[in-house]
Order: C-alpha cells, then sequence, then structure tokens
C-alpha cells in the first residue's frame, strides 16, 4: 500500500456562519502529485492552510508525517511547518527585494547557512526553474509567468518534503502554463518528495497528476488515480470535467 505522508481526517470548519468543510477526509499519497479540483469557492485553498497549520479545523485532525497539526506546541508546529511550501495563488514576491534575495529569504530565515552558500543554493533553485540570469533582477521586471517558477524556486529552496501549488497556471497563457506545468513535474523527479496541486486547468491536471480529489459540498466526494477519475462515473465529477452548465452542481 502507498504510504501517505498527510492526511485531513473528518475535518469540520466554518468561518462564521459560512460551514466550508463537513466531514472531510483526504490522504495525500507520498511522493505523488495529488491535484485537488473543485468549484471556486469549494474551500480548496483553506485545505491548503490546514495542511500548512495556518488554520486549525473546529473538529477533526489534520496529520503531517504522523504527526496531528491540532494536537502539537506552538514550537513543534513551527519545525514541522518547514517542511512544507505553500507556492502562493499569487505569486507573492516582496517588491523591494531582487528575485534573488527573494529566492533566499527561506534560507535567510531559517538556516545558519553563510551568504556564499545561501547564493549558491538561490542560483541552483532558479536554475532548476528555468530562469537564468534574474538574479539581480526586480520582480516588476519578469513576467506572470516567470514570477510564479520564481515562486516555485522560492518554495523549493528549503528542499521541503511536501510542496502546496495553489492554482499554479490561472491566468496563464496556454504555452506558459505547458512550460509551469513541466516546472511542478522536473521539480518532483529532480528533488522527490509529495505535492499537492489545486487547479482548474485539465490539461495541466492530466499531464502531472498521479491522484486526483474533488472537493463538493464540503467534502471529498471522488478520489484515486487520475485515470479512474476521468473515467468516473459520479456526475459531479463528469459535469465538473466537462463544464456542463447541466447536472448535479447547483450554478
Ligand atoms: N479567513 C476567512 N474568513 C472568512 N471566510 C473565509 C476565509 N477564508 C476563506 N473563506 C471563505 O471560505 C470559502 C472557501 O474559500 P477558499 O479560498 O478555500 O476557496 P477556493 O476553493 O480556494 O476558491 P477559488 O477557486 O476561488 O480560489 C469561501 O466562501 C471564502 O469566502
Ligand atoms: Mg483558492
Amino acid at each position: 500500500m502507498a504510504s501517505i505522508y498527510a492526511a485531513l481526517d473528518d475535518v469540520s470548519l466554518r468561518f462564521g456562519e459560512r460551514i466550508v468543510l463537513e466531514n472531510c477526509s483526504l490522504d495525500i499519497v507520498k511522493d505523488a502529485i495529488t491535484c485537488i479540483i473543485g468549484m471556486s469557492g469549494a474551500g480548496k485553498s483553506t485545505i491548503l492552510r490546514l495542511l500548512d497549520g495556518l488554520i486549525v479545523p473546529n473538529s477533526g485532525h489534520v496529520y503531517l508525517n504522523e504527526r496531528d497539526l491540532c494536537h502539537t506546541s506552538e514550537r513543534e508546529l513551527n519545525v514541522l511547518r518547514r517542511k512544507v511550501s505553500l507556492a502562493f495563488q499569487f505569486a507573492a514576491m516582496l517588491d523591494s527585494l531582487t528575485i534573488g534575495d527573494n529566492v533566499a529569504l527561506p534560507l535567510r530565515e531559517h538556516t545558519d547557512l553563510h551568504e556564499p552558500q545561501i547564493r549558491k543554493i538561490a542560483e541552483d533553485a532558479l536554475e532548476s526553474v528555468g530562469l537564468q540570469n534574474v538574479y539581480h533582477q526586480l520582480p516588476n521586471q519578469l513576467s506572470g509567468g516567470m514570477l510564479k517558477r520564481a515562486g516555485f524556486a522560492r518554495a523549493i529552496v528549503t528542499r521541503p518534503e511536501l510542496i502546496l501549488y495553489d492554482e499554479p497556471t490561472t491566468g496563464l497563457d496556454p504555452i506558459v502554463s505547458h512550460l509551469i506545468t513541466n516546472t511542478i513535474v522536473d521539480l518532483r523527479k529532480k528533488f522527490g518528495g509529495t505535492a499537492i496541486v489545486i487547479s482548474h486547468d485539465l490539461h495541466s491536471i492530466y499531464r502531472m497528476a498521479d491522484y486526483v480529489a474533488m472537493l463538493f459540498e464540503g467534502a471529498i466526494i471522488a478520489y484515486g488515480p487520475v485515470e479512474e477519475i476521468r473515467r468516473s462515473e459520479n456526475p459531479i465529477v463528469q459535469q465538473f470535467l466537462h463544464g456542463s452548465e447541466v447536472g448535479p452542481i447547483p450554478l
């Protein structure tokens, strides 16, 4: 059986009156890429924030590497969180820092490495996402696709065990989307580890996913190997994958 790196177990979460997750369970297979799909506002980004320990559920458990995030001390949580990197929906770079300094930031914050080592690791990280000669550029000098890749470089610079990508290809043209998808696959090949990708981009999902989970009305209603989900007869999954207005999903 595949081993599990992270999991939600019977998680319920609400923001005020709004119930976002209700008895939601999901296993994330170690060393695989799992894509989470679902309607806008379904709670996909919220799942990533739970797994990164940024928020806690109202009930249920969130596990990372067999540790229950809901029952760990703040100190231990900080150690666990270093094994996780979140590549944000919008590549949030600090405008006043060069790309190189942005990428190096997690190393400066969390390690005792010396400056030459930090610089070398940050340069290597940029190279591994296909970016050369951008170390001294400012974020506003890069295109959207390049910024995304710089964001990935920053996410991998600490060699995390789990990378969370939130809508990595949203808003990019098909060619850049393809490049970004390949970058995610390449990074996994090169550095191993587990990845979760939230995406609406079916081309990209079919290219990179090992597993797909569909979130609907607060819970995972379909989960399995990508080919199985593609062939799923669940009418909700079918409607979503075909982008149809007709079906059980309320519009
Ligand atoms: N901090 C918060 N306070 C209040 N409501 C929140 C908060 N964060 C998220 N929500 C609500 O929770 C729901 C799920 O949000 P989430 O961002 O997880 O959705 P999503 O599936 O990622 O959507 P999208 O595809 O549009 O990014 C939304 O209704 C959102 O308004
Ligand atoms: Mg989101």
